[in-house]
């Protein structure tokens, strides 16, 4: 993994010998001759004509991620956001449906909600936890099950092996959504997941200053074993006059290439060259920074757990935590750094715990080198349904952190202060109901 990161996609003896792969700032190509060009628009050479559609750098991410995926092939596009929705519309057709966890970032199941709702794709969502309720969902039509390994907000863990095991037998493909946990901690493929979804955005970037996503197909779906269920891969194409599954003969993935061919095109959500090389420098130094940053999660999470004001810490080591075998199973090296914790008080005690902290930056990303906070019931999971809200863990005294590089005895400090000001609001709202009540 370690050396992957630094040189997968990469030689550097090529031209001029660049260390770093270059920055290709162009949105065109120009090529020697008239057949060149040709050839490549009737798909019978490989290599770049306008860049919309592939780039010479983003190329090197892709094959990077493909690498440390221990993938077939990968597309990188302008955000993680943009990477699912692709994913998803390759993958499903109008009367599809998919069964999803209960436990997504909330950017998902709006994206499940309304936008595929609107192409007429229903969905299902499950306790990722419980496997029979994965099971009891699945319809003829269904065609995806969709989960992240690691569930942004509450870290829960899910048994990609088991949820691999039912949608295959049914003919259904996994999409793992593996933002959180990135391949410095687990590779979904190995556990039988299809399809690997990242928002590029966090951790593998790492800084907190550039948007991509990525999508890679991990070699477990083969369209082929099953025809009749993707048409769209497996006969062919009136607009691109192939057989996108051909794909798998020559070794590569039909539905990276559908996928690229299609949507990459028709959304135009192209990843620019320089993010590209951005997420990059980020990804080689992405397995010392998961180390140190689970390492810290694990330090606090443990220092949390008895704290006044505190009703219950989200994260896998917890006790109780229905998930704990799979942090021993499948997480040896750690759970990465975004966890909850549920305040007792409400969003009157979320709301001091944030505004008091000075270290962690009340923000809604996640995977910086700085650590962050947000409250996710009116943020990230603003426009959820109520009852959606409760099934991904999130309440109105939940708030989410995101640990970062700093030092941890500094970061608990911090949180010291954040909880000193929501016991005090915690107290003072009690207080004030009392009164009125006696009013
Ligand atoms: C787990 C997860 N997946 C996908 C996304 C969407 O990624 P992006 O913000 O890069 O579009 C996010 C964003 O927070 C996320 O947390």
């Amino acid at each position: 993994m370690s050396t992957q990161a630094v040189h997968a996609g990469w030689d550097a003896r090529g031209e001029h010998g660049p260390m770093v792969p270059p920055v290709y700032a162009t949105c065109a190509y120009a090529h020697p001759s008239h057949d060149s060009l040709k050839a490549l628009f009737a798909r019978e050479t490989k290599g770049f004509a306008y860049s919309r559609s592939g780039n010479p750098t983003t190329r090197v991410l892709e094959e990077r991620i493909t690498a440390l995926e221990g993938g077939v092939d990968a597309i990188a596009v302008a955000s993680g956001q943009a990477a699912m929705t692709i994913a998803l519309c390759a993958l499903l057709e109008p009367g599809t449906h998919v069964v999803a966890s209960s436990r997504l970032y909330g950017g998902t199941t709006e994206l499940l909600d309304d936008t595929l709702a609107d192409l007429r794709v229903d969905w299902t969502a499950v306790d990722p936890a419980d496997l029979d309720a994965w099971r009891a969902a699945l319809r003829p039509e269904t065609r995806v099950l969709l989960v992240e390994s690691i569930a942004n907000p509450g870290a829960e863990l899910a048994d990609i092996d088991a949820i691999s095991e039912i949608a295959h037998r049914h003919g259904a493909v996994v999409v793992a959504d593996s933002t959180l946990a990135s391949p410095a901690l687990y590779r979904p493929g190995e556990h039988g997941a299809d399809v690997v979804v990242h928002s590029a955005t966090k951790y593998l970037a790492g800084h907190g200053g550039t948007f991509a996503g990525l999508l890679v197909d991990t070699g477990c779906f083969d369209p082929r074993r099953c025809p009749e269920r993707w048409p769209r891969l497996t006969e062919p194409n009136s607009r691109f006059h192939v057989t996108f599954a051909d794909e798998y003969e020559r070794g590569g993935s039909g539905l990276i290439a559908y996928a690229r061919a299609k949507y990459v095109t028709d959304f135009g959500a192209t990843l620019p060259a320089q993010s590209a090389r951005e997420v990059l420098v980020g990804i080689e130094t992405l397995d010392l920074r998961l180390e140190r940053i689970s390492a810290s999660a694990l330090s606090i999470v443990g220092a949390l757990q008895d704290s006044q004001g505190i009703e219950r810490v989200n994260h896998p080591s917890s006790p109780g935590r229905p998930d704990r075998h799979l942090l021993a199973r499948d997480f040896p090296q750690g759970a990465a750094g975004v966890f909850s914790v549920d305040l007792a008080g409400g969003e009157v005690a979320a709301a001091a715990f944030c505004d008091a902290l000075e270290l962690f930056s009340l923000a809604v990303n996640i995977g910086d080198v700085r650590s962050l906070v947000c409250h996710p019931a009116s943020t990230t999971h603003v426009h959820l349904r109520e009852e959606q809200r409760a099934a991904c863990g999130v309440g109105p005294g939940t708030v989410r952190l995101s640990i970062g590089l700093e030092d941890v005895e500094d970061l608990l400090a911090d949180l010291g202060r954040g909880l000193a000001a929501a016991r005090g609001a915690a107290a003072g709202e009690a207080l004030s109901s009392r009164s009125a009540a006696l009013v």
